[in-house]
């Protein structure tokens, strides 16, 4: 076993992988870890295949930065989850603003779910169709967001619906956080993923966010029971934004609490057979977005700033595998 992707499928997994960033492959360093197949089976492109990124302006889409990562991929065997269709978020303005009704957002949304899906079939293992539907408040309900709103629940349904009917063969995955663990919003999740069955609408999977805080995170079993009630529903689970922030600067106690954490969340994976993989959200800590998005934490990652391993990290998810 010679590395992390190595150890995933060596543990009957589809892949270990790594979210990888346009603005990231300009560096060397960078691109010759991101491309070594012995730690990363897959990626996902942490921006380029946004709505944002594709379709900034009404039905003009844009592909060249999502290429690149498609085109990486193929070159360098790792297989692609796509990221992602439907989200409140990075939605441009004209989507978020337009105050569309009824029929035109559905057809909006079906428009730019078919011509993006179609553009990438064949080259997607997985497509995260909708991303982050539930809200955090402790309610279980789903977001205020253009697509709720206008829509209504039904947004989900046939947003699924819409991406199997572009590309059948690609699974396609509901994406969130914090429902990994038993808890209102987990609930709320499989309740979107009875309610997409419910109208007939193919679903395969259910995304596992597991953005963590060190020294928080859930045990191994309350993880794998949390998988398990996701299983039951008949659908596959994935690990797919992983990382474990600590606040900064770290100590050497932090990152060995860091290293236990990932070794717990890695175990789980390992316990479910329909936990296919595991991808972490940047593989290290120079390109990852916590910094930037939870001040006074950082080192999220196994990698450091330098791009170097930190042993003790790399090693126990090496090993949990
Ligand atoms: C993040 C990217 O990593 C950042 O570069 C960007 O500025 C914001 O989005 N949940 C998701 C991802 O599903 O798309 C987010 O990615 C992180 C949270």
């Amino acid at each position: 076993v010679t590395g992390l992707n190595t150890a995933a499928q060596a543990a009957g997994k589809v892949y270990f992988g790594t979210a990888v960033d346009n603005g990231d492959l300009g560096n060397s360093q960078y691109t010759s870890e991101e491309k070594n197949t012995a730690d990363f089976g897959q990626v996902t492109p942490a921006n380029s295949m946004k709505w944002d990124a594709i379709e900034a302006s009404r039905n003009r889409f844009t592909y060249t930065q999502g290429d690149v990562i498609a085109n990486l991929a193929k070159t360098n065997g790792q297989k692609l989850r796509c990221h992602n269709l439907v989200w409140h978020s990075q939605l441009p303005s004209w989507v978020s603003s337009g105050n569309f009704d009824n029929a035109t957002l559905i057809s909006i949304m079906k428009n730019h779910i078919t011509t993006e899906v179609t553009h990438y079939k064949g080259q997607c293992y997985a497509w995260d169709v909708v991303n982050e539907a539930i809200n955090d408040d402790g309610s279980g309900t789903l977001r205020s967001d253009p697509f709720h709103n206008t829509i209504g629940p039904a947004y989900l349904p046939i947003a699924f619906a819409t991406a199997h009917a572009a590309d059948p063969n690609a699974k396609l995955y509901y994406n969130d956080y914090n429902i990994e663990t038993a808890g209102v919003k987990s609930t709320a999740a499989q309740n979107i993923v009875k309610m997409i069955k419910a109208y007939g609408a193919h679903i395969d999977g259910v995304g596992l966010q597991s953005h963590f805080v060190s020294g928080s995170t859930p045990s191994t079993a309350t993880q794998v029971a949390n998988m398990n009630a996701f299983t039951a529903l008949g659908v596959d689970v994935a690990i797919t934004e992983l990382d474990i922030r600590v606040k900064t600067p770290e100590t050497s106690a932090e990152l060995t609490q860091q290293a236990t954490d990932y070794s717990n969340t890695i175990k789980a994976c390992k316990q479910v057979t329909r936990c296919v993989g595991v991808t972490l959200w940047d593989w290290n800590d120079k390109n990852s977005w916590v910094p930037g998005t939870f001040p006074g934490y950082g080192a999220a990652t196994p990698w450091d700033t330098n791009f170097q391993k930190k042993t003790q990290v790399y090693n126990a998810i090496l090993n949990a595998w």
